[in-house]
């Protein structure tokens, strides 16, 4: 049995280290294990302009000790009045790597997002034409569409006319949880990819409801049945270079998850390596671990591999119950539960 593993520095492709205290509590978790990471936008207010990105990306590399080498690769988030001619510039100065479309009110700090999205037609146009990234939150937001469902439908109804109307435009299929998505991803006629949580690949929505109401496990898009977890984990071992890594760690203070409308979001920084290592190995698939966690998503979003490398031990340590306090107490992903590795450096 392998008990070191050691890959190619890896890279997270969705990953919120959010703003202020919480930036500072939480960014030096996902700098650790990760070369690089593309940085969601939904502050408050969100990031929706180069400058704004700018001053962001300051704020975060501020927020990191000294000398570490980590680069976060900032998004611009899409509302109706996007411009496309800022998008460009961004882009051009190195500024933005892609645009994150949220549909309005799908998530948390998406109400400022994208009503109608085949109308965005000169930002969209703008991206394909420039052959910059479109990361698409894939949900319906239609609230007569059963949660469970959403992402399903947004795949047959918005995710499939967009690719024949722009038929060259890069696609993300953010943290997709469904064999519907992870089917259409794999095999469209179309430059898309998409990127896959740990955990999606290791809970159902049973743990949502798992002997009383668990806050912790609530993201969105909503675990699915066991059915979807296995197409999903299906895809993330399959080898294709179309899966590809992205937490989408979204740290919330313990007492809004905690609450009578608690937020979606689930913490999985600071394990989420050794999370992934888990599944792949429980799949007999370590030897496709690397190319999962460090070199799909570089290739897709057509940026040099990392060049260092980092190393995982069996260990059986437990992550804790809660990191952080006051103001910036998290619950992280599988506390009081061992993922069976432990991330060396
Ligand atoms: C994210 C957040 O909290 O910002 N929450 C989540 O459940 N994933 C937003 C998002 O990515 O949908
Ligand atoms: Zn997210």
């Amino acid at each position: 049995m392998t008990q070191r593993l050691t890959i190619r520095r890896p890279d997270d492709w969705h990953v919120h280290l959010r703003d202020g205290a919480m930036l500072a509590a939480v960014a030096g978790f996902t700098a650790r294990q990760f070369g690089r990471a593309i940085v969601m936008p939904n502050l408050t207010p969100p990031v929706t302009t180069a400058a704004a990105a700018a001053r962001y990306r300051t704020r975060i590399l501020a927020a990191l000790d000294e000398g570490t080498a980590f680069t976060p690769l900032m998004t611009c988030y899409l509302t109706d009045r996007s411009d496309a001619a800022d998008i460009a510039a961004g882009h051009a100065d190195g500024v933005f790597t892609a645009c994150k479309l949220y549909p309005a009110h799908a998530t948390t700090n998406s109400a400022y997002g994208v009503t109608d999205i085949l109308a965005l037609t000169k930002v969209l146009e703008t991206l394909q034409r420039i052959g910059m990234p479109l990361l698409i939150h894939g949900e319906v937001t239609d609230r007569s569409i059963d949660i469970f469902d959403r992402e399903a439908v947004f795949v047959e109804r918005v995710l499939t006319p967009l690719t024949r109307e722009f038929p060259a435009l890069k696609i993300v299929l953010e943290h997709i949880t469904t064999a519907e998505a992870a089917a259409f991803v794999a095999e469209a006629d179309h430059p898309i990819g998409a990127t896959i949580t740990p955990q999606h690949l290791m809970i159902n929505r049973n743990a949502i409801f798992d002997g009383g109401l668990r806050p912790h496990a609530y993201c969105l898009p909503v675990l699915k049945r066991e059915a979807h977890r296995l197409a999903v984990r299906r895809a993330a071992v399959s080898g294709s270079p179309r899966f590809f890594l992205g937490t989408d760690s979204a740290p919330h203070v313990v007492g809004a998850k905690e609450s009578g409308c608690g937020c979606a979001g689930i913490f999985n920084a600071p394990f989420a390596l050794e999370a992934y290592a888990r599944v792949f190995d429980e799949e007999g698939a370590l030897d496709r671990f690397e190319g999962f966690a460090a070199e799909h998503g570089a290739r897709f979003y057509g940026l040099p591999l990392n060049e260092g490398i980092v190393t995982l031990e069996r260990d059986p340590a437990v992550v804790p119950d809660r990191i952080g306090e006051g103001d910036t107490a998290v619950v992280p992903f599988l506390a009081g539960e061992s993922t069976g590795w432990r991330f060396v450096g």
